[in-house]
């Protein structure tokens, strides 16, 4: 499978080699139209499976962003469409094996504390895995990685201060916190919320800790920033959509745009 994906990125590539790796969240898909030089593979033409949620669209563009050049995942997988939590290793070996040192993972995610509404950009400086799964469950390959992976250390610390500084000089305001990682797909109650903001969580999300655990354990650097699109529901009076989210990740897209490119530039 992984050597199938690999293969027929090449293919699709034509010699193109991508450095840094870019999961876009739900509703930040228009952060790809400032690429240039773009190869637009659907993911049908790789072999990934087919996307089923709204917002996502499921293809990988190639190209230059901020002087480097980029691979996009516009679209992602999760758990709650019953995907495999292993799906994320198997796509991200690929990733390396095209060429991959570097993530950036996007995505939509509901805040926890009152100070950090709707429309924020939240750097991930760690998170809580709360899904009872994990991409690495399964026969270890010693020689790919090692079979309990170090996660002291899981967002990379030069970059988290790369994309502060680049923040900081561009105006842009940037929260920081923990991100928890729920399966989904409802939102959560108020006790839930009550009780991840007491284990430490900033903001919650259904994404994003597959891929993360998974490029870690590649030897790949990672960062994540959460769009944030909600408060949470012991916070927040009207009920919780997938539209608003939506419609609110739309919104702060811009604000992602620029900080990813002007960070890419640096
Ligand atoms: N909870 C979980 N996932 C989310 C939320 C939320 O409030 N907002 C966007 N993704």
């Amino acid at each position: 499978m992984i050597e199938t994906y690999v293969e027929n990125m090449q293919k699709a590539f034509h010699g193109f080699v991508p450095e840094v790796l870019i999961i876009l969240g739900s509703g930040l898909g228009v952060l790809a139209d400032r690429i240039s030089d773009k190869i637009i593979v659907p993911y049908t033409q790789i072999g990934f499976p087919k996307i089923m949620v709204s917002g996502h669209k499921g293809e990988l563009i190639a190209g230059r962003l901020g002087g480097r050049n980029v691979l996009c995942m516009n679209g992602r997988y999760h758990l709650y469409e019953g995907h495999p939590a292993s799906l994320a290793k198997d796509m991200m070996s690929a990733f390396q094996k095209v060429g991959i040192k570097e993530v950036i993972a996007t995505n939509a995610a509901g805040s926890l504390r009152a100070d950090m509404p709707a429309g924020s950009l939240m750097m991930i400086t760690d998170h809580i895995n709360f899904s009872g799964q994990n991409p690495l469950i399964g026969a270890n390959n010693d020689k790919e990685g090692p079979r309990f992976p170090d996660m002291s250390n899981d967002y990379d610390h030069e970059l988290q201060e790369r994309i502060r500084q680049t923040a900081k000089e561009n105006n842009i305001k940037l929260y920081e916190g923990t991100y928890f990682f729920v399966v989904g797909p409802n939102f959560e109650t108020k006790a839930e919320v009550k009780a991840f903001r007491l284990l430490g969580a900033d903001a919650v999300g259904m994404s994003t800790v597959p891929e993360v655990i998974s490029a870690i354990y590649f030897g790949m650097k990672v960062v994540g920033i959460s769009v944030i699109t909600n408060q949470s529901a012991d916070i927040q009076s009207i009920p919780l959509s997938h539209e608003e989210t939506l419609m609110e990740a739309h919104m702060a897209a811009v604000d992602l745009q620029g900080l990813l490119i002007k960070y890419l530039e640096k």
